[in-house]
């Protein structure tokens, strides 16, 4: 089993880069199982129905979402009904949408777990416990699960990788758009990575047009955040995994729009 998890894709640039690089993606790793970060796709906030349809015809297997899961009003319409789109799954009992879900591919089967860390963001429910129900209540039937952590603070970021290694294939950290290089295969068996970074704009700030997060930090007065139009950058892992379902090895991937193509 190979995953390819893309990261947060953001606004119109970040889904130009996934359309421009997919198929060369594709290419590479042909029976790859294709996740993306969806929670930012829609200028910078939320996703939209037409959106994830998008994606899901470029040939994206599963989306994950994070805190900006509600930023677009339609996500009410369709989250239930989708059943390749997961939101964390620590939001309150009752919340629409799921948590974890069953990505098939040809003949694997793939769980997607979506998270949200507590530190630095909305002190919703402990994901460390959630995480053990899921997997407990997973175990027996399915031996690949990929779990994005979406959170902010580094140090709780890794302590879910230690808190996993060795119950599921892969923790891979999400939300903070920088992507980190401890990728890494814990003594466990699961592969990690803090952040896979982002794809979207390359030349603003977290993927925000930079003169006005910029003026924020400067004067302190309300500012309006718009997703920067400029060039892209594509972050992603490249998970293998072997059919005991731990994981082989993790590697970053990181395209530029500059780059030049050979094909
Ligand atoms: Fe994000
Ligand atoms: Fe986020």
């Amino acid at each position: 089993m190979k995953i390819v998890f893309i990261g947060d894709i953001v606004g119109s640039v970040g889904r130009k880069a996934l359309k421009a690089m997919l198929p060369k993606l594709k290419h590479a790793h042909p029976n790859a199982v294709f996740i993306a970060n969806g929670e930012n796709a829609a200028a910078g906030r939320g996703i939209t129905a037409a959106i994830a349809r998008e994606f899901y015809d470029w040939g994206i297997h599963g989306l994950t979402m994070g805190n900006h899961t509600w930023d677009q009003k339609e996500i009410f319409d369709f989250i239930d009904d989708d059943e390749r789109m997961v939101r964390p799954a620590n939001f309150p009992p009752g919340t629409p949408g799921r948590g974890h879900t069953v990505i098939k591919v040809k003949d694997k089967e793939l769980v997607i777990v979506n998270l949200q860390g507590r530190t630095f963001l909305p002190p919703i429910d402990c994901p460390f416990r959630k995480a053990d129900e899921i997997v407990e209540a997973l175990k027996k039937k399915y031996k690949y699960v990929l779990v994005d952590f979406h959170a902010e603070a580094t140090s709780e970021k890794i302590a879910m990788g230690w808190h996993l290694d060795g119950r599921v294939s892969a923790v891979v950290g999400t939300h903070t758009h920088v992507q980190t290089n401890d990728n890494r295969v814990l003594p466990g068996g699961t592969a990690y990575v803090t952040d896979v970074g982002m794809t979207g704009p390359r030349d603003g700030i977290l993927g925000m047009e930079r003169l006005a997060v910029l003026q924020k930090f400067k004067t302190q007065l309300p500012v309006r955040f718009v997703t920067d139009e400029g060039k892209w950058h594509l972050n992603a892992v490249v998970i293998e995994l072997h059919d005991t379902g731990l994981a082989k090895n993790i590697q970053l991937v990181r395209f530029d729009e500059d780059q030049v193509w050979f094909d």
